[in-house]
């Protein structure tokens, strides 16, 4: 059975070529036993007729605020209440700007502003139009306010004569919310809800003397990612986190601030008796100066310093060491090469439950990008769970996808 049984959905649909589609994205919505509510924009009117869609869905097509010769008003407001969701497909670029900037001149766009539920929209307009900066900047406002933007992946344009632009199929559309909704009410009933949940992100720094030190290049995107999404689950979330830019979206997410790998070890230590799941997501220095300077080093008539570096402990073979039973640990593994065979290492000398490899030869993966390849090692598992490339947020929900199984 359908996620979208019984879910209301309003189909907005506006004045492209695209509109044609719309009619077989109503039948899969129907099939599917949702009820669909359609509101079309004036222009609209002129791609795909009213009588159509209001025979597959069962209901008059709304367009106009008041029915032309009973008068009857049409509430947007008790539209927007109704709907569970609202699919804008396909969505002009006028409607776009519209949307963007509140211009609600027509039934469709008020209905937009009224509704409380998720909204998503499949754009469709010439390749031009697409790639205008105006275009672009109101797709990422309507981003900015938790639209959802649906667009066929990039795989699937260079397969097709049309290149971007293109409104995505009513199947992919028609997946993408079936997904959305599956996805809430996994969320609803996750495993998570309630538990504590530690992650350690970013880099960690050490001083060489008080202006310069070393460090490597972890963003702490993924942390950060992995936390949203766990606070989006119902966890308790604590990241302990490394100097960065980045911060978590979400604002129970608790971050604590470190420098030093010595400084994350003490916090982890601190934070992890009282965790359900730590997950070691820090890129941690392996070696810190043994001596730092308490005053910045001259140059000047000096001959090039030598560093002596000792190392850091281990914070995720301390945590290990440390941990309780139904403590689940997970680390991460960054790899140029051997990858399986030093996850599972890893996995072993660390005393872990679960280790994310990543690997730095894959294009898209590893530091500083906003995607990411992984392959989940569990204890006791030989085959690894492959995922493909993706957004480090869906990378987020995979990794705890497989923490909640656990
Ligand atoms: O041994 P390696 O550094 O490759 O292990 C990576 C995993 O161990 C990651 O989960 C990382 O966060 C964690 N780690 C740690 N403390 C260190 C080094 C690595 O917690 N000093």
């Amino acid at each position: 059975m359908s996620v979208l049984k019984g879910k209301h959905i309003v189909l907005g649909i506006t004045g492209g070529i695209a509109a044609y589609k719309s009619a077989s994205l109503l039948r899969l919505f129907v099939r599917a036993g949702a009820e669909v509510q359609v509101v079309m924009t004036p222009s609209a009117r002129e791609f795909i007729t009213p009588v159509t869609l209001s025979a597959l869905s069962g209901k008059p097509v709304v367009s106009e605020f008041f029915t032309a010769n009973t008068g009857e008003w049409h509430s947007h407001v008790d539209l927007g209440l109704w709907a569970d969701a609202m699919v804008i497909a396909p969505a002009t670029a006028c409607t776009i700007a519209k949307m963007a900037n509140g211009v609600a001149d027509n039934m469709l766009v008020t209905t937009y502003l009224s509704a409380r539920e998720p909204v998503f929209v499949a754009p469709a307009m010439d390749l031009d139009m697409m790639a205008h900066p105006s275009t672009l900047r109101n797709l990422d406002l309507l981003r900015s306010y938790g639209n959802h933007v649906i667009e066929p992946a990039e795989g699937e344009l260079a397969s097709h004569l049309v290149g971007k632009g293109r409104m995505e199929e009513p199947e992919g559309i028609f997946r993408y919310l079936e997904e959305y909704f599956e996805r809430r009410v996994a969320v609803e009933n996750s495993p998570l809800k309630g538990r504590k949940v530690l992650i350690t992100g970013g880099p960690t720094v050490e001083r060489i003397d008080p202006v310069r030190f070393i460090s490597n290049f972890s963003t702490g995107k993924m942390a950060f990612a992995m936390a949203d999404e766990a606070a989006r689950r119902g966890a308790e979330v604590t990241v302990v986190a490394g100097p960065t830019v980045a911060v978590p979206a979400d604002s129970r997410v608790r971050v604590v601030r470190v420098e030093s790998a010595l400084e994350m070890l003490d916090a982890c230590r601190r934070e992890f008796p009282a965790s359900d799941v730590a997950v070691m997501c820090a890129a941690v220095a392996d070696y810190r100066v043994a001596n730092p300077a308490s005053a910045k080093i001259k140059r000047e008539g000096h001959e090039p310093p030598h560093l002596e570096l000792v190392a850091n402990p281990d914070i995720a073979a301390t945590l290990g060491a440390e941990k309780r039973p139904g403590q689940i640990l997970v680390g991460f593994a960054l790899e140029t090469d051997n990858g399986p065979a030093n996850a599972m290492g890893k996995m072993e000398r660390k005393n872990l439950d679960m280790v994310v490899l990543n690997s730095l030869a894959d294009k898209g993966a590893g530091f500083s990008t906003d995607t990411n390849r992984v392959s989940i090692f569990r204890r006791g598992v030989v085959e690894p769970l492959v995922f493909p490339l993706k957004p480090k947020t869906e990378v987020a929900a995979d990794i705890l996808n497989v923490i909640e199984t656990l």
